[in-house]
């Protein structure tokens, strides 16, 4: 038992040095967040589970500093679009977005002013769902293949209901995968990271460069180089693809269809033949 004795000093000193980095807070618009706990990372900066007037919300704070050229103003959208949307379907809320100070954490310098979203926080990302609650092959003895389709069904239909939504908007979003998708905990789905939406109406000769992630990127981009509200319903293909076979989407599948072990391919559920047709 002594033995041990250190160790667990040792986890309390850990695990009362992790409170303590994150007992930060902010103020938006009045309303104080007090970070909980980091719940996801990316390019923009890190997103946090935060707590306001005894309720959760997610934050997503911009730590790079700075827009790309090719980044929509947040706090342009939000007032364009979220805001007016934060009920609909397939579409996560966001409640806030603005520009604060975060005090009392070392993450963060107290000097700098950080960008941050509110929105609805989720348990998981579509890709965690997909694994363990969509894919056929993963098929438990506990359900059926209609349960897993019924589950998909409601998952495409959301994601159909949220993308019309944006569209008739006059905005694409140019980055539909399922890490920007969240589940709910009654498997409802939900479109997030509205960093690379394209306002069609502002910028209809399209842009030249490329944005996006090449694994969900719709062909059709690639070869005209112009960007159409059609390109997400194409990444949604792929998603739709990735949820039945297990492969993340049709190009993933293909660049690893040479490379796959014989116990990868059965655990995928995949069959010699598919994989010599592809
Ligand atoms: N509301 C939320 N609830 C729970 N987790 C979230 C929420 N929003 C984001 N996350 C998690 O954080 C990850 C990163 O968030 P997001 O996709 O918005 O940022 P990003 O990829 O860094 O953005 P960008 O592409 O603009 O750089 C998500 O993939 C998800 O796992
Ligand atoms: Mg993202």
């Amino acid at each position: 038992m002594l033995r041990f004795f250190p160790n667990i000093l040792l986890s309390i000193y850990i695990s009362l040095s992790a409170i303590s980095a994150f007992g930060g807070s902010f103020v938006l618009n009045g309303q104080e967040y007090r970070f909980i706990k980091q719940v996801g990372s990316g390019g923009y900066g890190n997103v946090y589970w935060v707590g306001s007037g005894g309720r959760k919300f997610a934050a997503k704070v911009n730590t790079r500093g700075g827009l790309s050229s090719e980044m929509i103003n947040p706090e342009v959208f939000f007032n364009d679009f979220l805001a007016k949307h934060n009920n609909r379907q397939g579409i996560n809320a966001t409640h806030d977005v603005g520009t604060v100070k975060i005090l009392g954490d070392s993450r963060f310098d107290p000097s700098k002013s950080y960008l941050v979203e509110i929105s609805a926080l989720r348990d998981q990302s579509l890709r965690r769902y997909a694994a363990s609650e969509l894919r056929l092959s993963k098929l438990t003895s506990a359900e059926t293949v209609e349960e897993r389709l019924e589950r998909s069904l409601r998952v495409v239909t959301d994601l159909l209901a949220g993308l019309t939504t944006l569209h008739k908007s006059g905005y694409i979003h140019r980055d539909i995968k399922t890490d920007n998708i969240l589940v709910t905990s009654d498997g409802r789905a939900e479109i997030i990271d509205w960093g690379l939406v394209l306002n069609i109406k502002e910028r209809s000769l399209g842009t030249k460069k490329l944005v996006g992630t090449p694994a969900f990127v719709d062909i059709d981009l690639l070869r005209s180089m112009r960007f159409q509200f059609y390109n997400d319903y194409a990444s949604l293909g792929a998603i739709i693809f990735g949820l039945l076979t297990g492969f993340d989407s049709p190009i993933t599948a293909l660049s690893s269809s040479g490379k796959l072990s014989a116990s990868q391919r059965q655990s995928e559920g995949l069959t010699t033949s598919f994989k010599t047709k592809v």
